[in-house]
């Protein structure tokens, strides 16, 4: 946890914001696997860590606006939870490393919040996830599952998005620590992937290099050499020379934050001539967004420069033709690159989503492009200083999508359909960095992972 004053700095900031009524933040509570006391790894609510900081289940917080007091509900525990869990701090010791004087047991919340409604007091609450929250929040304000989204507190929703949205110093330092493992987990694969192996050895590795590093994935690994399955989580296939494998993992930092990379690399160490042609076109995208990124610019419009980009490189080899900007805005493109050029990333590796993504990634002056593929761009706003953001274009050879728009003639004026046949089994590669938004420009979080084609080839021949 952060020190205290973290935590009350962030809880007041907040609360100037409103002028009256309660802030409800639920955290989260352990899930059942396969049988009530067999529960999925802990994961606490994000907006609950970033208020309260406190990283265990079964916790609520308050915020009464008017009274100008935090509050947390909670139970201390008692013989038999010793027993089982060994000791536990008490609900008051967890108040003080959150900066909280007044702690309760977990059952006043219901009383809290009854008594509120029958003030005719507002509860600001954010939309919940899980349903096991749900079901908490349907019987804590009588507002039945399926209505709890619309009931959720716009005001709210806004106000935390505003406030995560710019990173604290000491949040930065916590993503970049951590970025050091991240390092690790894929160098580590890149000395793995030769002929023979096989993809959930590599997956495995990366996912236990966390784990010993007191990690745990902040989403779970994306390793294929199908990349031309975005989010490919089978990891059955053994590598053969000639395979690109495309990796997408990140770490979840021990106070929840995360980091997000993907990296294709070539089996055994070498690109082949058509495999660098398409590697190349990725990163000049790649790099040629990370150097457009500052404050005040739209991530939207870095998106469809990153598109421009890849464009134009489609065409030098002959895969497309035609005017660049209008290809681009006509969508001709989303056949290779078909998502959004990157997102928010914090305590979540998809910050704040849960929150709804138009109020992260969208406002009254960008609107989402409701376009196939471009319409995966989650995040389109002004860039601000403070902002983490990834940055992962890629290119696909999806064969059911190609075959698709190949039939159906779409876009033939740009598309080259012939030559697109010499790709029918490429995969995909993506490439995607971490990014801090700077007062004059951006930093590249963490220590570089090898990402031009001479330092992977280099990397992986000399390991
Ligand atoms: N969680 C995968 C990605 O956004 O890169
Ligand atoms: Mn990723
Ligand atoms: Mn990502």
């Amino acid at each position: 946890m952060f020190d205290s004053k973290t935590y009350t700095n962030r809880r007041n900031i907040l609360k100037n914001k409103f002028e009256d009524g309660l802030i409800l933040i639920m955290g989260n509570t352990d899930v059942p696997m396969n049988y009530p006391s067999n529960t999925y790894r802990f994961r606490q609510d994000s907006n609950f860590l970033y208020y309260f900081g406190l990283d265990m289940p079964n916790l609520a917080g308050i915020i009464d606006v008017e009274e100008g007091r935090d509050y947390i509900y909670g139970n201390d525990v008692d013989m038999d939870d010793i027993i089982w869990m060994g000791p536990q701090p008490l609900m008051k010791e967890l108040g003080v490393k959150s900066g909280i004087k007044y702690t309760a047991p977990f059952n006043n919340l219901a009383e809290v919040l009854t008594t509120a409604i029958k003030e005719k007091r507002r509860i600001h609450f954010l939309p919940p996830y899980r349903a096991e929250i749900k079901i908490l929040l349907e019987d804590l304000l009588g507002i039945k599952v399926s209505q709890l989204k619309n009931y959720a507190s716009e005001e709210l929703i806004k106000a935390v998005v505003e406030q995560r949205s710019i990173k604290e110093k000491q949040e930065i330092a916590e993503i970049e620590k951590y970025s050091e493992i991240a390092y690790t987990m894929f160098t580590e694969a890149m000395k793995m992937a030769k002929p023979g192996e096989i993809e959930f050895n590599i997956a495995g590795t990366m996912e236990g290099i966390a784990l010993q590093n007191d990690c745990y994935i902040s989403f779970p690994v994306i390793l294929s050499k199908h990349g031309e399955t975005l989010h490919n989580h089978s990891h059955e296939n053994t590598l053969q020379k000639g395979d690109l494998l495309l990796i997408d993992a990140g770490v979840d930092s021990p106070m929840h934050y995360a980091t997000d990379h993907t990296r294709t690399i070539p089996v055994g160490g070498k690109f082949s001539a058509q495999q660098r042609e398409i590697y190349q076109i990725v990163l000049n995208s790649q790099m040629a967004a990370i150097e457009a990124i500052k404050p005040e610019v739209t991530y939207q419009n870095i998106h469809l420069l990153a598109c421009r980009e890849m464009v134009n490189g489609l065409k030098k080899i002959g895969l497309m033709q035609g005017d660049t900007n209008e290809a681009v805005i006509q969508g001709a493109h989303t056949l290779f690159f078909p998502h959004g050029l990157g997102h928010m990333m914090g305590l979540d590796v998809h910050d704040m989503e849960d929150l709804g993504e138009n109020y992260v990634g969208y406002d009254e002056e960008t609107k989402r492009i409701n376009q196939f593929g471009t319409g995966y761009l989650r995040l389109g706003r002004k860039l601000q200083e403070g902002f983490v953001l990834t940055v992962e274009p890629g290119i696909y050879f999806i064969p059911a999508l190609m075959e698709q728009w190949r039939k159906d003639k779409k876009f033939a004026q740009f598309i080259n359909y012939e030559k697109l046949k010499e790709f029918k089994s490429f995969g995909g590669i993506r490439i995607e960095d971490d990014v801090l938004v700077t007062k004059d420009g951006h930093r590249v979080l963490g220590k570089p992972i090898p990402k031009t084609i001479d330092d992977i080839e280099t990397y992986m021949i000399l390991e």
